[in-house]
């Protein structure tokens, strides 16, 4: 084991903030000049370059390897660098979209997708991820809403902590395993009018009832990095603010691991217009012990310097901040082996396996999610003529935003994965028309409705393009981009075995796609092996059993839409909705209601509910309730239920949501197969921020559900004692 404190003696101020900061790879591949290019940008010298503690972004392990040794030649210290990337979904495999992988609602699978992807990087030279993002988000205008598992904070928390598991496996020394980093604390996915980067406004009740609970689960697995986010929470950006990172952080969940900033965080601050100087800007994030700057500038290598001098920070906390970069590095094995595990030999036998496909695979197939089978799907293999039609027909570029390393040609298209599974079918592929903001152009549709005619089958493959959502990407509409609804409409008037295939980083309105088509498939953005899937689940061989994750939109006035929100004092019989009734919660123009409410999504199977049971009516403050329900596959097909369990507390001293998820499982059944599902419900799963703040649970009573959002069923009381 390293001496981190012996080496941490042996360093001047200057290689110490070196190792708090972190340069972009092409600093150390590109130019060699520190004259021109990266390197120039990076405000530092050869000396200051040879200290530096950390890295984002390499292409392959060569690069990686090369850029590691010479630092551990030139370096004074002998520290080695911690090599990072946004290994988000995946790292050369690439599966589904964070948001996808959600609505799988099954975190075994969410590890061993995190697992794989360590595996690949640890073979590429990189050793920690900027990832788990798990911004609660409520506003599909927001780009970034793919990057997360959506909008309930359960479902968000979970999903969040298993990402930190599986990327960071039983011991981060096992060279199999990457250091993961929750992001982007806190709330940066309440962006005004999901416009990216726009401040945020909640209110602290808000806040931590909804939007803290996902970063701290992530801590409480055992995260090693932390990212503020980098635009304004309340009037102050996070790397700034003192009650975020130091009251709610530090102090309130003791969090002890590394902080680094987002990208260019610091230096946005004089942009902020909070700081006048990069100097001021240095000294607000170093006061939040940020303990490193993420590239572009160099702000604390040029400020913080003179400030210790001059008393301003003590060189006690720049050795506090220090150790912890260390301790990190000590964690991964660095120290060890700098190299660790990376080499051509481990990427060849990792990247792409068969293995990892077969992974990517399974999880794009269980974040599937139908929206609509009018009894259309599953398609039989014995169908004749296929026309695949839509700007997605046979497009590879179908991974979705953040995809690493991930490559478009090594990507399974619809057309690719139904000739594999359906080899004697005929296939025609038209495009019909570019799902390009703002193309009207329709000329494409008369080649469409032809092959559709002559068609036995249509699947109909549109949607948003790939970096139509992430980081920068917000939209004002959230419809299918061009004239992909009117092509739909017109494809299924004249062939009525059309199917519906969508892609999305984000939920979109499908109205009208939902009433032209008897059948919708929300693929999302499935990753390397989409193809493959798509196919499979049209000709079921797969089972649909993705449940949504985030609410889908009648239209875009209804954003932020979300399940679990509280009542109004005027709310309105939802089976009235789209009814306008005066001085009501409603609309004038449209229902209330969205097109898709979290936690639906249908299957070949026919799931019945039936028989919810509580073990006791009443529940005390150590005790526990029992509750059960039987689910009945009624259908001759194999398959997947989320059995999801919701709760209302009735009367408390905040409004309470009128839904909250409180359980699930996923569950497996055989055809005609009937299980009882079971749950545990004690008085912590019941609390809730009182009008102080404070997390309490209130005596009263409490309703307990099963069905899904908007959708309840079997509802049964109990009362907290
Ligand atoms: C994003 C982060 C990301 C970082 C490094 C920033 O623009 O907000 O999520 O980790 O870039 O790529």
């Amino acid at each position: 084991m390293a001496d981190l404190k012996a080496i941490i003696l042996q360093m001047s101020i200057e290689d110490k903030l070196c190792q708090l900061t972190q340069c972009c790879g092409e600093v150390f591949i590109g130019d060699g000049s520190v004259a021109t290019g990266p390197k120039a940008r990076s405000g530092l010298n050869d000396e200051m370059l040879n200290k530096i503690g950390s890295v984002l972004n390499f292409a392959n392990c060569d690069d990686a390897i090369k850029v590691q040794k010479e630092h551990m030649e030139n370096d004074p210290n002998k520290i080695p660098m911690v090599f990072m990337m946004d290994v988000i979904h995946g790292f050369r495999t690439i599966y589904p979209i964070p948001l996808a992988m959600g609505c799988s609602f099954d975190t075994e699978l969410m590890k061993e997708c995190c697992q794989m992807a360590s595996r690949e990087a640890v073979a590429g030279g990189i050793h920690a991820t900027f990832g788990p993002m798990v911004d609660y988000s409520r506003d599909a205008r927001w780009g970034r809403v793919m990057e997360s598992c959506g909008e309930d904070v359960l479902l968000n928390s979970r999903m969040g902590a298993a990402q930190v598991e599986g990327f960071q496996g039983e011991d981060l020394k096992d060279k199999k395993s990457i250091a993961a980093c929750v992001k982007h604390f806190a709330g940066y996915g309440g962006a005004e009018a999901g416009l990216d980067y726009t401040g945020v406004e909640l209110s602290e009740h808000t806040l931590r009832e909804f939007y803290l609970p996902a970063y701290k689960a992530c801590i409480d697995a055992g995260v090693s990095l932390l990212m503020p986010s980098f635009n304004v929470l309340n009037g102050v950006p996070s790397t700034a603010n003192k009650w975020l990172m130091q009251d709610i952080l530090k102090k309130e969940w003791d969090y002890k691991g590394v902080v680094i900033s987002d990208w260019a965080a610091m230096s946005e601050l004089v942009d902020h217009g909070v700081a006048k100087d990069e100097n001021e800007a240095a000294r607000l994030a170093f006061a939040n012990e940020v303990d490193i700057e993420m590239c572009v500038t160099a702000i604390y290598v040029n400020h913080i310097g003179k400030m210790i001098e001059e008393g301003v920070f003590t060189e006690e906390q720049l050795d506090r901040m220090v150790l912890r970069v260390l301790e990190l590095k000590e964690k991964l094995g660095l120290f060890e082996d700098p190299y660790r595990g990376a080499s051509a030999d481990a990427e060849k036998r990792e990247f792409l396996s068969e293995k990892n496909r077969e992974i990517a695979r399974r999880a794009a197939e269980e974040s599937a999610v139908l929206l609509k089978n009018d009894g259309v799907l599953p398609l039989s293999k014995n169908i004749k003529k296929i026309a695949l039609i839509g700007p997605f027909a046979d497009n590879n570029a179908i991974k979705g935003f953040w995809s690493c390393n991930g490559r478009d040609e090594e990507t399974v298209t619809i057309k690719q994965g139904i000739e594999k599974l359906v080899p004697n079918a005929e296939i025609t592929v038209v495009k019909g028309c570019t799902n390009d903001f703002g193309d009207k152009d329709t000329s494409g549709f008369k080649a469409a409705i032809k092959a559709a005619k002559k068609s036995d089958i249509v699947v109909l493959c549109l949607g948003e393009k790939q970096d139509q959502s992430g980081e920068g990407n917000s939209r004002t509409t959230l419809n299918l981009p061009g004239v992909q609804s009117e092509l739909a409409k017109e494809i299924a008037k004249v062939n009525k075995n059309t199917v519906a295939v969508t892609f999305s980083g984000r939920p979109l309105t499908l109205g009208e796609l939902h009433e032209s088509v008897p059948a919708i498939l929300h693929i999302w953005f499935p990753g390397t092996e989409g193809g493959n899937a798509i196919a499979n689940l049209l000709f079921g061989d797969a089972n649909p059993c993705g449940k949504i994750a985030m609410t889908f939109p009648k239209n875009v006035g209804q954003c932020p839409i979300y399940y679990n929100h509280r009542s109004t004092g005027r709310m309105k019989d939802p089976e009235l909705d789209g009814q306008h009734i005066m001085y009501m919660t409603n609309y004038i123009d449209s229902g209330n209601l969205p097109q898709y409410s979290f936690g639906h999504g249908l299957s070949y199977s026919n799931f019945v509910y039936e028989d919810l049971k509580l073990s006791s009516d009443s529940l005390t403050a150590d005790g526990e309730i029992k509750v059960s329900v039987t689910v009945h596959n009624d259908s001759d097909v194999a398959g997947k239920e989320v059995v999801m369990l919701y709760m209302r507390d009735l009367v408390a001293s905040t409004a309470r949501p009128i839904q909250q998820l409180l359980d699930f499982k996923k569950v497996c059944f055989e055809a005609g197969e009937r299980k009882n599902v079971e749950f545990t419900v004690r008085e912590p799963q019941l609390r809730f921020y009182n009008p102080e703040n404070k997390h309490v649970s209130e005596p009263g009573e409490f309703l307990i559900s099963t069905g899904y959002a908007d959708h309840l069923i079997h509802t049964k009381k109990f009362i907290l004692e």
